[in-house]
């Protein structure tokens, strides 16, 4: 069949999702010059346009190199440049060096990123039916890989202008101040409760397979912690007593000197916050955000509290999206921050949104896992040491990327991504 011809509907409707998914990308780095685009502010985070042609890279290699008959990458060195952690696909540029590289420039990466786009166009138009049906699960890990990046994408940029002394902003502007409500708690019962997804829509291979788990009753706080709570930690010596800190924890405050959540700073008396609205005064009623699951844990400690268990979330989540109260802070809000908790419900606020919320779980296969075939297979399962699990997305994830049963996760101490804390009290904290 030839492009010229009409597509079928399912044909039709991946590539409007195609173009959903590729264009977001595109608005997420408008705002950005060349320049912005080029700098790598550390090992863990990358390059905007880095972002943006490995994306690109990933349906290149996955769908046009396993799908065109006569395939030439677009450029073979960009296999090298752009290739993220894929051992299968071959050798990979160093990561830390990703911001030395100064060509392809934003403008470039463009013109590749428009490439790969008109020949997954034709592909997509060229196959019968019966292809089609094998591409698209390939498609749609490609589209939720590529919106898992849009959130880097910010996360990261968002630290290259925190180093920035003229407090660059990125886009908007911030909230008006809220007013903080009480913290309330849910109870649950717990109980015999099956955990991962149900097979319905997609999921990654780590949030498979599901299984039942036994949660003794418990209760989770039904907000986030705010960022007057965090002032008061401070106030009561959160970062200079050792007994509330995990061994690892308390070593990396020292070593970092850590005083506050990464993005504060106090400036004659009055602390301020860098946000992707520029750095602005703390507001106290807002999601303490950016904080390391070290501190997380430390808070809770103090607070004579600990994090939930990511079972005991995802049993929560369930619930509020059965009965629907679940308004979430996404990018869709184009908020780009935290905000304050709106009035209280009969279930926890902020689920979904906001804050990603570490747990107390780390980061392990459920029993049964398996990997997916092939390369697509190191996507989520190599990395399960030495990571904690959060839950729910933040402000910066891109709508139709949260679900219950969504594992995300990190180092312990990492406090670039825009990470948040929730208590939880009662049940078997493990
Ligand atoms: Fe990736």
């Amino acid at each position: 069949m030839s492009t010229q011809e009409p597509l079928s509907p399912v044909a039709d409707q991946v590539l409007v999702r195609y173009d959903a998914v590729r264009s977001y990308t595109e608005q997420l780095a408008a705002p950005l010059s060349p320049e912005d685009q080029t700098v790598q502010s550390m090992p863990d985070t990358s390059p905007t346009k880095w972002h943006r042609a490995h994306v690109t890279w990933f349906f290149e290699t996955f769908v046009l190199a396993e799908q065109e008959a006569d395939f030439v990458p677009f450029q073979g060195k960009y296999w090298f440049l752009f290739n993220s952690y894929y051992e299968a696909v071959g050798p990979r540029y160093s990561r830390p060096m990703r911001g030395v590289i100064s060509r392809p420039g934003s403008h470039d990466v463009g013109v590749y990123r428009r490439h790969v786009d008109d020949r997954i166009r034709e592909l997509i138009g060229s196959l019968d039916e019966g292809s089609l049906q094998k591409v698209l699960p390939i498609l749609e890990l490609g589209f939720h890989h590529e919106q898992q990046h849009q959130e880097l994408l910010l996360m990261d940029i968002k630290h290259v202008l925190s180093l920035n002394p003229l407090q660059p902003v990125y886009a908007g502007a911030p909230a008006e101040p809220g007013t903080l409500q009480e913290l309330g708690w849910v109870e649950y019962a717990g109980g015999l409760v099956e955990i991962g997804h149900d097979g319905g829509g997609f999921s990654f291979d780590n949030e498979l397979p599901r299984h039942q788990h036994w949660l003794s009753p418990y209760r989770l706080a039904d907000r986030l912690v705010s960022n007057g709570e965090w002032l008061e930690f401070i106030a009561d010596g959160g970062y200079r007593r050792p007994e509330f800190w995990l061994s690892d924890g308390w070593a990396q405050v020292q070593a970092e000197q850590w005083q506050a959540p990464l993005y504060w700073r106090e400036s004659d008396g009055v602390w301020h916050e860098h946000t992707l609205h520029g750095t602005v005064p703390l507001d106290p009623s807002l999601p303490v955000c950016h904080v390391s699951h070290y501190e997380a844990d430390a808070f809770a400690t103090w607070a004579g509290k600990r994090l939930p268990t990511e079972a005991e979330w995802e049993h929560a989540a369930l619930l509020a999206e059965a009965t629907g109260g679940t308004d979430a802070n996404l990018a869709d809000t184009r908020s780009w921050h935290p905000r304050a908790a709106g009035t209280s419900g009969p279930g926890p606020r902020q689920l979904f949104g906001d804050c990603w919320e570490w747990t107390a779980s780390a980061y392990l296969p459920y029993p049964g896992f398996r990997p997916a075939e092939g390369a697509i297979g190191e996507y989520n399962g190599k990395f399960m040491s030495s990571q904690m699990v959060l839950r729910g997305g933040c402000a910066l994830t891109p709508p139709g990327h949260t679900r219950a049963s969504y594992r995300n996760f990190f180092p312990p101490g990492a406090r670039w991504p825009l990470t948040g804390v929730r208590l939880a009290d009662g049940g078997d904290p493990r």
